[in-house]
């Protein structure tokens, strides 16, 4: 029975058995993160983008853990070039890994990183994941707006659990990841990417009533509580 803990922002912990994996960490420059990078243990770590509230502690857990990178090709050729072992996918494509099967998807949105220059160094495509594993899947969906191609994520896939952005101004707000939930037809969603910073200001509870009331559902998991499913 896979259990998913939640570490803040985009980045939850996904432990099943014996296999260990996290998903965007941002847990330094988390001023709501209730753990520190170096006590993360895991075995791989997944980046959707190259945005430091996504990937700022991805190399440094990496290496902590001898742990896999696992990144569009762009991103986890940076993270290899700076030591790191790395997994380089792309979006449409899946593999099987010791823990399960990895598939990803579209995001829309941007992926650069800053590395100090005048401008964001490029690290391709942004992507969300669709992770099986213990006969459970779990889609995170990265940072993205809305879109319709979520209708044929679902209808593909029995998604178990859906990790939905709702903090607005960057990625969905909650109008449209209530659509996302509609589209997607998980088991369950749980919101993600809000009240992180003061833009991303958004009510994760009233997210959870307008889901309910489309007859779907979706609840608030508390930074640094688990979720077996
Ligand atoms: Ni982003
Ligand atoms: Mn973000």
């Amino acid at each position: 029975m896979p259990e998913l803990t939640y570490l803040g922002h985009d980045a939850f912990l996904l432990v099943e058995g014996s296999h260990r994996l996290i998903f965007d960490p941002f847990l330094s420059g988390n001023p709501l993160a209730t753990v520190k990078a170096d006590d993360i243990k895991v075995d791989y770590v997944l980046i959707t983008h190259g945005h430091g509230d996504h990937s700022a502690d991805g190399i440094a857990i990496a290496k902590n853990n001898d742990a896999v990178i696992i990144a569009p090709y762009e991103l986890a050729v940076y993270c290899g070039n700076m030591g790191c072992r790395v997994h380089p996918m792309h979006i449409g494509g899946a593999h099987d890994f010791d823990f399960g099967r990895i598939k990803l998807t579209i995001a829309h949105h941007g992926s650069g990183a800053d590395l100090g220059g005048k401008a964001l160094a490029y690290m391709g495509n942004p992507c969300g994941f669709l992770v099986t594993l213990g006969g459970k899947t779990i889609y995170h969906a990265g940072d993205t707006g809305l879109f319709y191609d979520m209708k044929l994520i679902g209808e593909m896939n029995c998604i178990d659990v859906a990790l939905l952005p709702i903090g607005d101004n960057f990625t969905m707000g909650i109008d449209d990841a209530v659509k996302a939930v509609e589209f997607l037809d998980p088991v369950l969603a749980l919101p993600m990417h809000y009240n992180t910073f003061d833009v991303i200001r958004s009510d994760p509870a009233e997210f959870v009533r307008r889901v309910q009331a489309a007859g779907k559902h979706a609840q608030v998991l508390d930074i640094g509580t688990a979720l077996r499913f």
